[in-house]
């Protein structure tokens, strides 16, 4: 199991300083969200396996755990594969529901169901960019047809009885900033969290997020504002919440190249110097998330498959590990991957570290991988 550090030659460290200064969590509704750095949705990603395994390394303390997004298409219709993407462990508690849509009878259903696991909130998605959700009006389709997220919002908050958010990007395009509108919906219809990523849809992944215009919105926002995008090191949401004023920040893909950073953020808001990951979490972490993987898939191929990408993002700028990514990409049995990964690891004379920092997050190249299982490396 990972360990918590020791409180040790805490005082004085720069990282500490700057977290005993931040605002360290926020409510949803009346439930209490710590740390207010939590993982952002992803499709493909996020299942019920690498949230687990993201919990267990923060030992409990990863804010809130949300679903991939789940169509309400499909659970009106009882689809098997989006009421397996609705199961949760208890261990992810406080836990979100993410749906899409765009018809507001059918969002109201989708999300009565999605209340009826047990979950602790249900998210409208309002930002996914994907052609074949956009096309039908939904995801980030409903920052064109503001009438219509609002009546989804509205039939959302009717059908149930736990707290609503929602998560936008700031806008369709630089010429369609619905940022400020959509907040003020948000807040008529009764929202309790407003999530903003800060790119717009016509961006797709590529580019920065735009955190002053997220900056705005929190300035003028009566809910609590987390702000999204582009974070990756634990010195990112110290940043982003000493610099724009946010609630609380999402993580996304920098998630899946360091898993560990909201068991750092967590230390750091608890005074202690945050662990870097040496070859025995590294280790950890694969052995883990097979176990995890194992219990919910059958077989062997598609656990192989998780664990490739998992070991291209996590090992992608360490100290030699161009030629391991490639041959643990290529091999063909668990036993065959764990093998090169332990050689890969007991090859490294020094602790392991990062040579470059993983400034790109796989810009561009997002929509794919969020639509298919494929991973593009
Ligand atoms: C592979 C992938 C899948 C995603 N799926 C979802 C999703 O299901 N729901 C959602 O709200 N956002 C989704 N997103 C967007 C992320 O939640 C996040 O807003 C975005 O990646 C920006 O944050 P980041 O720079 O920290 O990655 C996805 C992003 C990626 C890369």
């Amino acid at each position: 199991m990972p360990k918590v550090p020791a409180i040790q030659d805490a005082v004085g460290h720069p990282l500490v300083e700057r977290a005993a200064k931040v605002q360290k969590e926020f409510l949803i509704g009346s439930r209490r969200i710590y740390p207010n750095a939590y993982l952002a949705p992803m499709s493909g990603v996020t299942d019920i396996c690498f949230r687990r395994l993201v919990s267990r390394l923060a030992q409990g303390r990863t804010g809130l755990l949300v679903s991939e997004f789940i169509s309400v298409e499909g659970l009106t219709r009882e689809n098997p594969k989006s009421m397996r993407q609705m199961a949760f462990a208890a261990e992810e508690r406080p836990f979100s529901i993410q749906i899409f849509g765009a018809e507001a009878k059918r969002m109201a259903w989708g999300a009565k169901i999605a209340e009826d696991t047990g979950c602790d909130f249900v998210e409208i998605n309002c930002g996914c960019p994907a052609p074949k959700v956009v096309n039908k009006g939904g995801g980030s389709g409903l920052l064109k047809d503001l009438p219509n997220l609002a009546a989804n919002l509205r039939a959302v908050k009717a059908a149930v009885q736990v707290p609503v958010t929602i998560k936008v990007r700031v806008g369709w395009s630089d010429d369609l900033i619905t940022l400020f509108d959509t907040l003020k919906i948000a807040e008529e219809e009764g929202a309790s969290a407003f999530v903003i990523h800060g790119r717009t849809r016509a961006q797709g992944y590529r580019g920065l997020a735009n955190w002053d215009l997220i900056a705005e919105a929190k300035s003028r926002a009566s809910i609590p504002v987390i702000g999204n995008g582009d974070i990756l090191r634990v010195e990112d949401i110290l940043q982003r919440l000493e610099t724009y004023g946010v609630d609380g920040v999402a993580v996304g893909r920098g998630a899946m190249h360091n898993p560990w950073i909201f068991a750092q953020i967590a230390d750091l808001y608890e005074g202690r110097v945050p662990h870097l990951p040496v070859r025995e979490d590294f280790l950890w972490v694969f052995t883990e998330y097979r176990d995890l993987l194992r219990e919910e898939m059958d077989l062997e191929v598609r656990v192989l498959g998780k664990l490739k990408q998992m070991a291209a993002r996590i090992l992608k700028g360490l100290r030699g590990a161009a030629s391991a990514r490639l041959s643990l990409l290529r091999s063909q049995s668990e036993a065959e991957f764990f093998d090169l990964l332990n050689a890969y690891f007991d090859s490294l004379s020094a602790p392991v570290s990062r040579l470059e920092e993983v400034a790109d997050l796989n810009g561009g190249e997002e929509e794919e991988l969020s639509f298919g299982n494929t991973f593009k490396n």
